[in-house]
């Protein structure tokens, strides 16, 4: 179940150089490569011949060689050489992608050209502000899912028992979790006052006492994750709109999902202290391998049991709102665009997390 009309991310602009490089988004194979600094071409890695991947050819200039007859691809798809024949078959051609490189990321349009709109491709503020200093972390490989992968991404509650030492800690298990479905992008969030800093901010946060910690899950759908968590002195009372006061952490996850059993979470933070401190963007970076680590290990387990038979439907709790208003949206939206598409609300490009 994929919604196909969205934009996808391929890759980190760092990972695309002049090399054919085969990469997988929903289950389709693609071949991407770098023709200058801003541009990132992607084709069908399938030559209409016999099939073979076209990564597996070689680049002249701007085109691709497939490896095994010759025939020349340029970067729209179109087949401009067959050796050994003068005409050009009207069937010889690759699909050919739309693709995007915005703040350092490169993106992918997955479904119908006539729907794409460069508007829709993710974008936040504080990507472009002296203000926030903006880190890509790595990409994390999950034999797991992509909706469950999602669904850990909108869901507060497992971080007191999955992430003890960096994320959570015992103050927040029994606060109770908000969830707001109500608009495009689905949150969910909690506030834990007045209790010990968790390990991520008494490494980061210098606080002395007690503090207020929230944690406000943001879904885009499909498949784009901003956790905004952060911490303040108790002594600061911080009000909800006032977040960017304390030490405020956004941590993006951008979901491909591979196959059906097969996800890569490529994982940034964007934060408001120790602007330029490259050495604290290390020291974040890992201790978020370790809390992501756990989630991989969650994740994967279940994956496991989801193959299994079942015996019975897996209950639900009151924590669950957030990830089961997500999977119903991803089924609606993969059903519509079986269906009428030609109304789809176009979104502003920038994503205020208020
Ligand atoms: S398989 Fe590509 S040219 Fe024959
Ligand atoms: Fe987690």
């Amino acid at each position: 179940m994929y919604v196909r009309n969205a934009w996808y991310v391929a890759g980190w602009a760092s990972e695309f150089d002049d090399n054919l490089k085969r990469v997988t988004v929903l289950e389709e194979h693609l071949v991407m490569y770098r023709i200058d600094a801003h541009t990132v071409i992607a084709l069908e890695d399938r030559c209409p011949h016999r099939l073979m991947p076209l990564s597996k050819g070689k680049r002249i200039g701007n085109d691709i060689q497939c490896g095994y007859h010759g025939m020349t691809f340029n970067c729209e798809g179109a087949c401009v050489r067959v050796p050994g024949q003068e005409n050009i078959p009207a069937s010889a051609f690759v699909h050919a992608y739309p693709v995007k490189q915005k703040n350092d990321i490169v993106f992918i349009w997955m479904g119908d050209h006539e729907q794409m709109n460069e508007d829709l491709i993710f974008d936040m503020p504080e990507f472009n502000s002296e203000n926030w200093h903006v880190h890509q972390g790595d990409a994390l490989h999950l034999k797991a899912n992509y909706l469950n992968v999602a669904e850990n991404l909108v869901d507060p509650a497992h971080v007191s028992f999955v992430h003890p030492t960096t994320l959570g800690n015992a103050a927040s298990e029994n606060v109770p979790v908000h969830v707001d479905t109500q608009g495009e992008v689905l949150v969910a969030w909690r506030w834990i006052r007045n209790a010990e800093p968790v390990g991520f901010f008494q490494k980061f946060g210098n606080f002395n006492g007690h503090v207020d910690r929230w944690h406000y899950y943001y879904l885009h759908l499909p498949s784009i994750a901003v956790i905004d968590f952060g911490s303040a002195a108790v002594e600061l009372n911080l009000k909800e709109e006032e977040r960017d006061h304390g030490v405020r952490i956004f941590a993006l996850h951008f979901l491909t999902p591979v196959n059906q059993h097969y996800t890569i979470d490529r994982w940034m933070h964007i934060r408001n202290t120790a602007l330029n401190d490259e050495s604290a963007s290390e020291q974040m970076d890992a201790m978020f391998r370790v809390a992501f680590a756990e989630d991989k290990a969650i994740l994967e387990a279940i994956e496991e049991q989801e193959k299994l038979p079942q015996k019975r439907k897996p209950i639900r709790l009151a924590i669950d709102k957030g990830p089961t208003v997500y999977r119903r949206r991803i089924r609606d939206m993969a059903d519509q665009e079986n269906t009428d598409v030609a109304d789809e609300p176009v979104r502003s490009s920038f994503i205020y997390h208020e």
